[in-house]
C-alpha cells in the first residue's frame, strides 16, 4: 500500500504530486460558508417536503436534512468509531483492512485506488467497504464497536434515503417503490480523512465529480470543506449539527432523465484541523438495468440515453478518471 497521508503530513510540505493547475486549485480566495443550500426539515407535512426536496434537487442536487429521525447517539458513536479508526497506527490500519480486489472486502487507500496511474495525488485517506450484512465479517475488528456502531448507522442511512427517494419519487412522477430493491441493492460506506495540509490553496481533498451512485447520505462534523458547484460558483457546505448532507448522484439524474440534477461537488483541505467525513452511497446492483424511467419519458422529453447495465457504466467511470458524462457518452440518444 502507498504511504498514508496521514501518516507524513506534518514532516514536509506539500509536494508537487499533489498540486493542482491553476485552473482546479481552490487558490486563496476564502469561498463563503453561505447559508444558501437548502436545509430541509423533515418533520415538515408531506406535501411541504414533496415540493422542497424536489425543488432543492433541481436547483442544487444537494441539500441538507434535520429532524430526521436518525438517533443522535448513533451520528456521534459513528463519527468517534471513525475518530478513532484513523488514529490507530498505520500498520494497524492497514493490517485491520487487507487489500484484494475482492469487492466484498473492506479496501482502505491514499488519494484513490489509482494512485499509481493518477497525475495528481488527493490530499485524504479512504476506507471504504460495502455495508450488506453478508460483508460484515471482513470489517475492521478495531476500534472495538465498529462494527456494532457501523451497522447500525447503515441501517439508518438506508432507511433515511429510501425515505427521500419517496419523496422524489412523488415529486417528478416515478411510482412508487421504483428505488427500492435492485437500484439501491449495494450500500457502499466511504470514510474520508483529509489530514491538515501545508497549503490548501494549492491541492483539494477531492476534486469537482458527481458520485457515480443513487443517492449519497454523508455525515459529518463541525470542520467545513465539503463545496457544491452552483451556477458556475463554489458554494460551502455548512455543517449543521446532527444533520445529514444529501446528493443527487448521477445515476438518479439519468433516471430521472435530467428532471434532477446531480451535485457536482469538492472537498478543499485546511491547514489546521483533521476533517472526517462518511458517506453512504447507494448504488445499484451491478447487473441492474439503468434506464430514464418510463413514467418521466413523454414525447417533448424523449428518453437522454439507452439503457444500460450498472456496471458497464462503472467500468466507462474508472476508465475515464471518474468523469460521469464521459461514462454516460456511449449510452447517449
Ligand atoms: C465523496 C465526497 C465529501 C466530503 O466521498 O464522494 O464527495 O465531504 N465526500 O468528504
Ligand atoms: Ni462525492
Amino acid at each position: 500500500m502507498d504511504k498514508l497521508v496521514s501518516s507524513w503530513y506534518n514532516d514536509q510540505s506539500l509536494p508537487e504530486s499533489y498540486i493542482f493547475p491553476p485552473h482546479e486549485r481552490p487558490g486563496k480566495l476564502l469561498v463563503p460558508r453561505c447559508n444558501t443550500v437548502p436545509v430541509i426539515d423533515l418533520s415538515d407535512t408531506r406535501t411541504n417536503l414533496v415540493h422542497q426536496i424536489l425543488k432543492a434537487s433541481q436547483e442544487f442536487g444537494l441539500f441538507q436534512v434535520v429532524n430526521h429521525g436518525v438517533p443522535p447517539n448513533i451520528m456521534s458513536e459513528t463519527m468517534s468509531v471513525f475518530h478513532k479508526f484513523f488514529e490507530l497506527p498505520a500498520e494497524d490500519k492497514a493490517s485491520l483492512t487487507v487489500y484484494t480486489n475482492d469487492p466484498k472486502r473492506c479496501k482502505l487507500v491514499t488519494s484513490t485506488l489509482d494512485y499509481d496511474r493518477e497525475k495528481i495525488h488527493l490530499w485524504r485517506d479512504v476506507l471504504r467497504h460495502p455495508c450488506h450484512p453478508d460483508c460484515i465479517e471482513f470489517w475492521p475488528r478495531k476500534p472495538l464497536r465498529y462494527r456494532e456502531v457501523v451497522a447500525a448507522c447503515s441501517i439508518e442511512a438506508k432507511k433515511l434515503g429510501l425515505e427521500i427517494l419517496e419523496l422524489l419519487c412523488e415529486g417528478i412522477g416515478i411510482e412508487h417503490g421504483y428505488f427500492e430493491h435492485e437500484l439501491t441493492e449495494d450500500l457502499l460506506l466511504g470514510a474520508n480523512h483529509y489530514p491538515p495540509c501545508p497549503d490548501p490553496s494549492l491541492t483539494l481533498g477531492i476534486p469537482k465529480h458527481f458520485d457515480p451512485d443513487i443517492l449519497t447520505i454523508l455525515l459529518q462534523e463541525h470542520i467545513s470543506g465539503l463545496q457544491v458547484l452552483k451556477d458556475g460558483e463554489w458554494i460551502g457546505v455548512r455543517p449543521i449539527p446532527n444533520a445529514f448532507v444529501v446528493n443527487i448522484g448521477y445515476i438518479l439524474q439519468v433516471i430521472s432523465n435530467n428532471k434532477l440534477k446531480g451535485a457536482e461537488h469538492r472537498v478543499v483541505t485546511n491547514s489546521s484541523d483533521h476533517r472526517i467525513s462518511v458517506v453512504f452511497c447507494m448504488n445499484p446492483a451491478g447487473n441492474s438495468n439503468i434506464e430514464p424511467a418510463k413514467s418521466v419519458v413523454t414525447a417533448t422529453n424523449p428518453p437522454l440515453c439507452r439503457g444500460f447495465q450498472f456496471k458497464e457504466f462503472l467500468d466507462n467511470f474508472y476508465s475515464m478518471e471518474g468523469d460521469a458524462d464521459l461514462a454516460l457518452q456511449p449510452f447517449k440518444l
